[in-house]
């Protein structure tokens, strides 16, 4: 069995912002709700000509500036999305096209909402430790705004969008240490985007052509089954909760994220979330976590993170893994 590294990252977020004061304007509601029961200050919003994809090569382009990465040699391209630009062609076939990469690389969009990066690394370390592939790009992405109600106010004030990627090639020692996959199909009618049925589990779909959250419903199933998953990762790396340096859950909500460092009696400092700048970003949330970490220099290559993945589906997805990032030899692009 080959071993399996994440040796570059980099992310994107679109320039315009969405605050709290903005919304106000908007829907019934006012910064101190948003702040006190989510955690969300702002949000980015990409252009109406900006698709999932411009955000993904975006995100590609600053991990090859920062990392010195050539993507000549890249392998596979795994995109997580929930928001494609369209539904075929895959992004991953237009970012392909777009940066260049060669046509032997294979090309794959992944559908396990907000679960959807750590699917994604998951994937990506069993393509390498088969020794079928050596070099994979996974990309966390999505545009939400594309598809949220700006009428709704239990929703609208959550989502924006972003991208994250990193490069994972293969090694002489395994640093990916244990995962844990998940889903609960019943759950499916909690958070939809309606499509060609109007009918999930046989409960009747509303038709907006926008996101539906039940999110009292998701709340109460993230909150039980996210901590008994970080100890499933825990349980197959043979590793203690003491040895996480970071634990990177999926930026839903702030409110979330601290009963479920409560539960498993981890430090909530040692959290790391990108909500409060981006909101809830749904794929790119977690590597957009990661890489705000690395950009303050809070997290270091050698470092051991905890990345935690929830959402539609229901699916949630957890990985423990060691950091063997390559010397950053430029600047990355200011978010
Ligand atoms: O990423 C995919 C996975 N998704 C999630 O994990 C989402 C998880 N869920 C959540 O984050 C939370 O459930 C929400 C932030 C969506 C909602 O917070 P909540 O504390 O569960 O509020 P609620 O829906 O129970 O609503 C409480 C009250 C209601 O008013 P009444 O009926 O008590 O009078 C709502 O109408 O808050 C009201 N409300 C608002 N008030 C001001 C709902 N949204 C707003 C708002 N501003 N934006």
């Amino acid at each position: 069995m080959k071993g399996a590294k994440i040796t570059a990252v980099g992310s994107y977020v679109p320039q315009r912002r969405l605050t709290n004061a903005d919304l106000e304007q908007m829907v019934d509601t006012n910064d101190e709700w948003i702040v006190q029961r989510t955690g969300i200050r702002e949000r980015r919003i990409s252009r109406e000509d900006e698709y999932t994809s411009d955000l993904c090569a975006a995100a590609v382009r600053d991990l090859m500036n920062r990392y010195g990465k050539s993507v000549q040699d890249v392998d596979m391209i795994l995109v997580a999305t929930s928001t494609p630009d369209m539904p075929f062609p895959s992004v991953a076939a237009i970012v392909q096209n777009r940066l260049g990469i060669p046509q032997t690389a294979g090309v794959l969009d992944l559908s396990a909402a907000c679960a959807g990066f750590v699917y994604g690394l998951h994937m990506a370390h069993a393509l390498i430790a088969s020794g079928m592939h050596h070099k994979v790009l996974v990309i966390g992405a999505d545009t939400l705004s594309k598809i949220t109600d700006y009428t709704d106010r239990s929703t609208c004030i959550l989502f924006g969008d972003g991208a994250g990627a990193v490069l994972v090639e293969s090694g002489e020692q395994d640093n990916f240490r244990g995962f844990n996959l998940g889903s609960d199909g019943s759950g499916g009618h909690h958070v939809y985007l309606s499509g060609l049925a109007d009918q999930v589990n046989g409960v009747q779909l509303t038709a907006t052509g926008k996101l539906v959250q039940n999110g009292r419903e998701v709340f109460k199933w993230a909150v039980r089954t996210v901590p008994q998953g970080v100890q499933q990762v825990l349980a197959k790396a043979e590793a203690s909760l003491a040895e996480v340096d970071w634990f990177i859950p999926h930026s839903a909500n702030l409110r979330m994220i601290e009963p479920i460092c409560e539960r498993l009696d981890y430090p909530f400092g040692q959290a790391l979330y990108s909500l409060e700048e981006f909101g809830n970003t749904s794929a790119a949330s977690i590597p957009l976590a990661l890489d705000l970490g690395i950009r303050q220099g809070k997290v270091h290559s050698g470092q051991q993170v905890l990345l935690y993945g929830f959402g539609a589906g229901l699916t949630h997805a957890g990985l423990l893994v060691r950091l063997s990032l390559d010397p950053q030899t430029g600047e990355p692009a200011p978010l």
